[in-house]
């Protein structure tokens, strides 16, 4: 299974200790084969992270990158080339947080296009807001977001989806298991061959439920995973 940790805009130099019991945790724990951690801290700390990771089966990822892979005038940005530069091997691309801020669903695509070209893995993020949930329009915006943003992508190994419905992010709210269920499942039937994750206020105790969801392939964590306590916790239970 596959645990992405987004920090989001969380962290400075004394938070990489938290992934030391993290890394204490793997080596013992007895399922440690199957499982691949993926930490996604702010851009800051990247480098120092792949530092602290170097000698440990865990990754380092961005949390965005620039459309563009090439060097440019763009005041503020960093791109995928510079990521791969810093130790990235992942990079998240589409979060709500950053379709908010206006990232369509071609855009997307252009990063993602871009993020493959430097040499990275691409965790993917989709999801729908509640409105559109209450429309029963789920599975048409879920279509949409992914047609658009894989269009003319070709490497599947190289991408991750993460299913986070919009309104699980932050909330403690999860969706109904039957309702995950079928959505994962869309997801899987329509776009075969990718792994699919889920997001959205998964933690320690919602991971008994969420588990039970046999088609996913791992999760992606923002708020536990700051936590690695509650990271580990995760982890294990997944496996109980
Ligand atoms: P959360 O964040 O676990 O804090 O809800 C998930 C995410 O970043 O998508």
């Amino acid at each position: 299974m596959i645990f992405i940790a987004n920090w989001k805009m969380f962290g400075g130099l004394n938070s990489l200790n938290s992934i030391n019991p993290v890394i204490k945790f793997l080596k013992i724990f007895k399922n440690k084969k199957s499982v691949k951690i993926i930490y996604c801290p702010p851009t800051t700390l990247i480098y120092p992270m792949y530092k602290r990771l170097k000698n440990t089966p865990l990754m380092v990822g961005g949390q965005n990158c620039h459309e563009n892979h090439k060097s440019g005038a763009f005041t503020g940005s960093i791109n995928a080339t510079m990521l791969k530069n810093v130790g990235a091997s992942y990079v998240i691309i589409g979060h709500s947080e950053n379709r908010r801020n206006g990232e369509n669903n071609s855009l997307i695509n252009q990063k993602i296009k871009s993020a493959i070209k430097s040499g990275l893995n691409v965790i993917f993020c989709i999801g729908e807001t509640l409105g559109e949930r209450k429309k029963k329009l789920t599975k048409k915006i879920l279509n949409k977001q992914i047609t658009s943003g894989l269009k003319k992508i070709k490497n599947k190994k190289k991408i991750l989806i993460s299913y986070e419905p919009v309104w699980a992010i932050g909330t403690g709210l999860i969706p109904k298991i039957n309702e995950l269920y079928e959505t994962i499942s869309f997801i899987k039937n329509k776009f075969k061959d990718y792994k699919v994750l889920y997001g959205g206020s998964v933690n320690p105790k919602n991971i008994k439920d969420l588990k039970t969801i046999e088609k996913l392939d791992g999760f992606l964590i923002g708020g536990a995973s700051q936590n690695s306590k509650k990271f580990i916790d995760i982890i294990k239970k997944t496996y109980n």
